[in-house]
């Protein structure tokens, strides 16, 4: 405006010391409060402090994501305090006054959240030009991670996938053969005895060599998904007589906790009712004979779509837990990686498939331990799929 402008020309000049700090200049246009709501409401993370090292800002997000409850009172508390629990962070703000080259877009994995952020830490320079504060600007990668991991994991397949079904192809046919070929000698042969437990053994080895070939080509091959609206509920209880025939249950006991009401989702019932078998045979073989399996499955409601936050519609979840041995600590980042496995005659590619096929629901599964001992799986699938194909 030429009115305001001129105002201000006609002020006496000041000498430079006397200068007051500037003053924003749109603060008649911008309502009180604005600028709080603002950093509040953004969909980064930030968090502020002053010279003297007290907070003075932290929005909504950079709590949620640093695992943090918000307290009003956090506002001019020394960071060292409010950010205690979460070092990895602490450590870059306290740095922030002693570095001149502040990172711009570094990432950083929080070990309390296991989270992976993006950052950038910044001064906040007066009118002056004098060092202030400090922020910490930062954004949530954990889903841009998976997803990338997940297309990592899908060109190496790709690859490894051709020629492990070329392979698993050529051997399915001369397996088939020595399968059959026993079959006859066996019928020939039926006054030895020994003869008779060879060809029983020779027959039981080839079966198993075959399965695992099965197992191989289910894995490598690219999922389709035949997508139906298909209750939970039916898709467990298959799998659970799947499992049965798959190993031994022997004494153990399986407890089923399938509510009537859970939402119908959308999926493959076969690639599902896979997951489930996969799931409860593991859980069969852990326990070798004896001991319980539950299986509960759950509607959960759903976050409020926020940024940086997983699906957030409904979802169903389902709980797998065996009362076995547990998986070992130092073991545990590698069952689901393919043919990793601790049984002598397993093919380690049971938990691979079911995190592809998880993966291709827009799902998530979680392994953990139980307490009093054994295993924890759990599986939560969106109720309605993002991705009709995979692969
Ligand atoms: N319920 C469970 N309890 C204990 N260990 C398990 C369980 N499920 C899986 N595991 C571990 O994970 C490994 C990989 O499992 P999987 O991929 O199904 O392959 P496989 O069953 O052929 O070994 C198993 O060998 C076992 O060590
Ligand atoms: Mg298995």
């Amino acid at each position: 405006m030429p009115s305001k402008t001129s105002r201000v020309r006609r002020k006496p000049a000041r000498s430079r010391a006397a200068r007051k700090p500037r003053k924003p200049v749109d603060a008649a246009v911008v309502p009180e409060g604005f600028y709080r709501d603002l950093v509040w409401n953004l969909r980064n993370g930030v968090v502020a402090i002053t010279r003297d090292g007290r907070v003075a800002v932290m929005n909504e997000i950079a709590y949620r994501v640093l695992g943090l409850k918000p307290r009003q009172s956090d506002i001019g508390r020394p960071f060292s305090e409010v950010l205690k629990e979460v070092p990895d962070v602490y450590r870059i703000v306290a740095g922030a006054f002693d570095i001149s080259h502040l990172p711009n877009r570094a990432e950083l994995r929080l070990r309390r959240t296991n989270k992976v952020i993006g950052y950038t830490l910044s001064h906040v320079r007066d009118s002056r030009g004098r060092v202030a504060g400090a922020t910490l600007f930062f954004k949530d990668l954990t889903r841009v991670e998976q997803l990338e991991e997940r297309e990592r994991l899908r060109d190496r397949l790709a690859a490894l996938g051709e020629m492990a079904a070329a392979i698993a192809h050529e051997v399915k046919n001369p397996l088939a053969g020595i399968e059959v070929m026993a079959g006859i000698l066996k019928r020939q042969l039926l006054e030895s005895q020994d003869a008779q437990t060879i060809l029983a053994d020779i027959i039981k080895e080839a079966k198993m060599a075959n399965a695992i070939v099965l197992e191989v080509l289910e894995f490598v091959r690219p999922i389709r998904l035949q997508v139906e609206n298909i209750a939970v509920s039916d898709v467990v209880r298959d799998a659970i007589s799947a499992a049965e025939t798959h190993a031994t249950k022997g004494t153990v006991q399986v407890r089923v906790s399938l509510p009537e009401d859970l939402p119908p989702i959308q999926g493959d019932p076969h690639q599902l009712r896979q997951i489930f078998t996969n799931l409860v045979t593991n859980a069969f073989e852990a326990m070798t004979g004896g001991g319980e399996v539950e299986i509960i499955a759950a509607a959960l409601a759903g976050e409020e779509p926020a940024p940086g936050v997983d699906n957030a519609g409904p979802m169903v979840q389902i709980a797998v837990t065996d009362n076995g041995p547990g998986v070992p600590p130092e073991v545990m980042d590698r069952i689901f990686s393919p043919f990793f496995t601790t049984k002598p005659q397993g093919s380690g590619l049971g938990l691979a498939i079911v995190r592809k096929i998880v993966d291709a629901h827009d799902g998530r599964i979680d392994v953990g331990t139980r307490p009093g001992g054994g295993t924890l799986f759990r599986v939560t699938l969106p109720v309605k799929t993002q991705h009709e194909l995979f692969g």
